[in-house]
């Protein structure tokens, strides 16, 4: 499979190659407004930059949607840096090529020091402490994709130091199907602890142990153990998109981690239009589309909402808090959004269990109730 993997593009790559770049243009231009050093994208595993049937991927796919945004490109002109490294010589020699050939422009313009952005390419095997010594001295806001094929080069540690600079977030490819397999495979477990940590390992080997589970609540367990590791204890976001194969079986997630609450909203904003199963088991979820499967595509939202809406009423009874709060906390672990939660808002309005007021302007007018000022501004009081 991973000798295939660049034969086709797969409506999975497309997926994920979709919520890398939108989610990075979304972030760029927020970075833009509150960063004046340069800002780096960061691309560890990035392949050849195209597939064989002529299709461009992800780290062509970044350049160009960046390049083709003349209004972003004026703000962060001179300021980006596109990092890209695979392990691969082959396939860092076709990038470099694929890049020149496609830019030569931006090279040119590069050599007279007049580039919008610039461009390394590197050729290390992940993991490598040298790469993670030069990350660690970056000065300035890091967005990374860590896409390897396996589980081997992605680790807590990276994540870490990565998620932990300022303004700086990560997606990455946290391989279900062969980390499941890995779990009690002793030979692996240097490697498995890295994504589960080593304490927690024993955790999780027990509660797999436990009783005759099914598939899917393994599944949960082990995405939990995950969450909870990546996440640092809930402290900040770990926002997981699970890819289905045809056959309805997790193969993988795309995992987004982030210490930002406005981060998770626009990431869920975009794995909300792409995905095409809002399960019950609280994630985005891409199937691929399939006729005997049609009947599993469908929104979980309108049965989820009354439970929703039980559950905030009990918790906050007699409480005010900023509606962005308690997005943070109620939103963090479902696939809704905030647009979906200004619904539910609404609704207990109608109800007279929530009050939601909003502080006015600067020249003292009032503030229109829609969701973008919800999340902005409003201050939402459960009733007693
Ligand atoms: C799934 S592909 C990446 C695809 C790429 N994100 C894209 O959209 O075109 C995985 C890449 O990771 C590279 N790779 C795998 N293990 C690696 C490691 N330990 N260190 C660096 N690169 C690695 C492979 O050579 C391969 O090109």
């Amino acid at each position: 499979m991973d000798n295939e993997f660049y034969n086709k593009q797969t409506d999975l790559s497309k997926i994920k190659i979709k919520l890398v770049t939108d989610y990075f243009l979304a972030w760029l231009n927020i970075i833009s407004y509150h960063w004046n050093g340069k800002i780096f994208y960061i691309d560890l595993f990035c392949g050849p930059g195209c597939y064989e049937d002529g299709n461009i991927s992800t780290p062509l796919i970044i350049l160009e949607k960046t390049l083709r945004n003349q209004n972003l490109l004026d703000k962060v002109k001179n300021k980006l840096v596109f990092w890209f490294n695979d392990k691969n010589k082959d396939f860092v020699e076709k990038l470099y090529k694929n890049i020149e050939e496609k830019y030569e422009n931006i090279q040119k313009e590069f050599k007279n020091f007049n580039s919008p952005f610039q461009i390394y390419i590197t050729n290390y095997e992940m993991p490598n402490k040298e790469i993670e010594d030069i990350i660690k001295q970056i000065d300035g806001p890091i967005f990374a994709f860590l896409d390897p094929w396996g589980y081997s080069g992605i680790s807590k540690n990276l994540v870490d130091i990565i998620v932990d600079k300022k303004m700086s977030e990560c997606i990455f490819f946290f391989n279900y199907n062969r980390i499941q397999a890995a779990i009690f495979n002793n030979k692996v477990v240097e490697t498995v602890s890295e994504i589960f940590g080593e304490e927690n390992l024993d955790n999780l080997r027990k509660r797999l142990q436990n009783s005759n589970i099914y598939s899917h609540d393994k599944e949960m367990i082990i995405l939990d153990e995950f969450v909870k590791y990546f996440s640092n204890n809930y402290t900040r976001y770990v926002v997981p998109f699970c890819f289905k194969k045809e056959n309805n079986q997790t193969s993988h997630y795309i995992v987004f981690v982030t210490k930002h609450p406005l981060g998770q909203k626009i990431m869920k904003s975009i794995m909300a239009q792409e995905s095409n199963n809002n399960t019950t088991g609280g994630y985005f979820t891409y199937i691929p589309s399939s006729p005997q499967l049609s009947f599993l595509t469908y929104d979980t939202f309108d049965s989820e909402k009354d439970n929703i809406k039980e559950r905030l009423y009990k918790k906050y009874k007699g409480m005010e808090l900023k509606f962005e709060e308690l997005y943070a906390q109620e939103g963090y672990f479902t696939p809704y959004t905030v647009k979906q939660y200004f619904q539910i808002i609404n609704e207990l309005t109608k109800e007279g269990k929530v009050r939601v007021t909003y502080p006015p302007t600067k020249t003292g007018k009032e503030r229109k109730h829609s969701y973008e000022n919800l999340y902005r501004y409003g201050i939402v009081r459960f009733e007693e």
